[in-house]
């Protein structure tokens, strides 16, 4: 017989476990919401009743529906209150003996019908069901911050899963209006396998110098079309919470991209956790000054580079006013390149008047510097972007810019974890999409972008980094090979 869930527990009611209580009681299911003491659990009451004020004054909650939600939770310190509930999801710190002693106590506590959840983001589903004598009825179910917006759940099912009970559990994700992913118990299950590793190469390319925080952020929000930086994400999900997921994936893997960066364990020591400690990557500094508008102060710019986009751009200069001259009389050089320019560089009579210019999309355009290239090069070269209208993202001249050295690797990771079996095309695609917000997901990219584009653009990052995880998935290659256009089109 199918399980119904008609009464749910939530353990842990920080941000996550606040959220996830929402989401059960907006779908008309009765909560028990608990927590280990009452300031916590006054917390936990204030993170429901603000989360669901702000939806009443945006005009997407009426004051009954709001009164209705507030009312089906029912907030405690006792978990013998989890007595009666059909299912128990656990949202606590993801510290393996916490959550392995609180799964002990709900299966003493918990009728044996009941199901046993763990929000965990990365620690083994398997290991923690293994505390309990009902290994048959726990599951992962994984939600996404924050949990009342993001429409993923992933259902995570172990080799002791009941059959069957993944079924159910995924039925009720759709009740919740929830799209779940059924997966296996991988180390970050698809989500956070294939977002940490992303996210933390950002925090290591801000520390190696490439581009600033602002840069990197703005590069993947407007360049690659993301709805958040990555390192504004990171503060979303906490340094804390994703340097553990880090050290789970390297755990499992060993792979150096998944080794937590430097600047991250410096950040979370340090106590600086990101929005809810109120200071991460981003926090109580002055707000930027908006960028000058001015007309940059040089007249003559010389377009060098791939022809179709150099003439293109030479006209759109022209037309703003700049005259255009030959490289070794210009005050300006713009290369405009998707490789590195310090080669060129070295070619001209004035190699700090030189700058690359890679167009990333409609909006942004990234500005390679290179190491000889003057800082008022660099600036003027900036200028001219905004001009142009374009947001201009100043990085070093290094394999693949911004953009290219965070998203290909990125992509490479899907195909890696679908070449490996884990999860299919549309699975990864439907969890990155609806996960993490993606305009498309990394399959629809890599088929938008080009399969031969991506691997070309690994192949530079290899050759630059060499680290193994930056060479092109083997099956990216042979389907660039066979001529493939899309994975799609392969034979199923
Ligand atoms: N709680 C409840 N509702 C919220 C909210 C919150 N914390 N934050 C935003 N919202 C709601 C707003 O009320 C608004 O609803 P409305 O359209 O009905 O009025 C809607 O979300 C959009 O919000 P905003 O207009 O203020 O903001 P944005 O358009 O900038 O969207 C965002 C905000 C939805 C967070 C978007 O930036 C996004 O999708 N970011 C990516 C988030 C992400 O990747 N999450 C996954 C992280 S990984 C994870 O959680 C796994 C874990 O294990 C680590």
């Amino acid at each position: 017989m199918a399980n119904t869930f008609e009464t749910v527990g939530v353990v842990g009611l920080g941000t996550m476990g606040a959220g996830i209580a929402e989401v059960f009681a907006r779908a008309g299911i009765a909560v028990v919401g608990v927590e280990a003491d009452p300031a916590a659990l006054e917390r936990g009451r204030g993170h429901l009743e603000g989360s669901t004020g702000k939806a009443l004054a945006r005009g997407r909650l009426t004051e009954a529906e709001r009164d209705g939600i507030l009312g089906r939770v029912t907030l405690t310190t006792s978990l013998g209150d989890l007595a009666d509930c059909d299912l128990v999801v656990e949202a606590v710190p993801e510290i393996m003996d916490v959550k392995r002693s609180l799964f002990t106590e709900l299966d003493r506590i918990c009728k044996p019908s009941a199901v046993l959840a763990t929000n965990t983001s990365s620690l083994p589903v398997t290991a923690i069901a293994a505390t309990t004598s009902r290994p048959g009825r726990v599951v992962g179910m994984h939600f996404f911050n924050p949990a009342p917006v993001m429409k993923l759940v992933e259902v995570v099912r172990t080799v002791t899963t009941e059959d069957g009970l993944a079924d159910d559990v995924a039925a009720l994700a759709r009740r919740l209006g929830k799209t779940p992913v059924t997966v296996g118990d991988r180390a970050g299950f698809v989500v956070n396998r294939l977002l940490l590793p992303y996210l933390n190469h950002a925090a290591v390319l801000l520390e190696s110098g490439l581009a600033t925080r602002d840069g990197i952020d703005t590069a993947m929000r407007l360049g690659a079309g993301f709805p958040m930086g990555p390192l504004t994400l990171l503060d979303l999900i906490g340094l804390d919470t994703s340097y553990e997921i880090c050290e789970a994936l390297f755990a499992e893997s060993r792979e150096r991209r998944h080794a937590p960066a430097p600047l991250l364990r410096e950040l979370v020591a340090a106590g600086l956790l990101g929005r809810k400690s109120g200071r991460g990557f981003y926090g109580e500094e002055a707000p930027s000054t908006p960028s000058s508008e001015e007309k940059p102060s040089v007249s003559t710019v010389a377009v060098v580079g791939e022809e179709t986009e150099a003439g293109g751009f030479a006209d759109r200069l022209a037309a703003a006013g700049f005259k255009t001259a030959g490289p070794e009389e210009a005050e300006l050089v713009v290369a405009l390149s998707r490789t590195p320019v310090a080669r060129r560089a070295v070619r001209l009579a004035h190699p700090d008047r030189l700058v690359g210019l890679n167009l990333v999309g409609e909006q942004v355009a990234e500005v390679a510097s290179t190491v000889l290239t003057s800082p008022g090069a660099e600036q003027v070269a900036a200028g001219l972007v905004r001009i142009l209208g374009r947001t201009p993202v100043v990085c070093r001249d290094r394999a693949g810019f911004v953009v290219g050295a965070l998203l290909y690797p990125h992509l490479n990771d899907a195909v890696r974890m679908h070449e490996s079996g884990y999860a299919s095309v549309e699975q990864i695609d439907t969890a990155m999409r609806l996960g993490c917000g993606y305009p498309a997901g990394p399959f629809e990219m890599l088929d938008r972008l080009g399969l031969e584009t991506v691997r070309d653009g690994l192949r530079d990052l290899y050759a630059e980094y060499r680290d193994p995880s930056l060479s092109p998935a083997p099956l990216l290659e042979r389907l660039v090979t066979a001529g493939v256009r899309s994975i799609r089109d392969l034979p199923s």
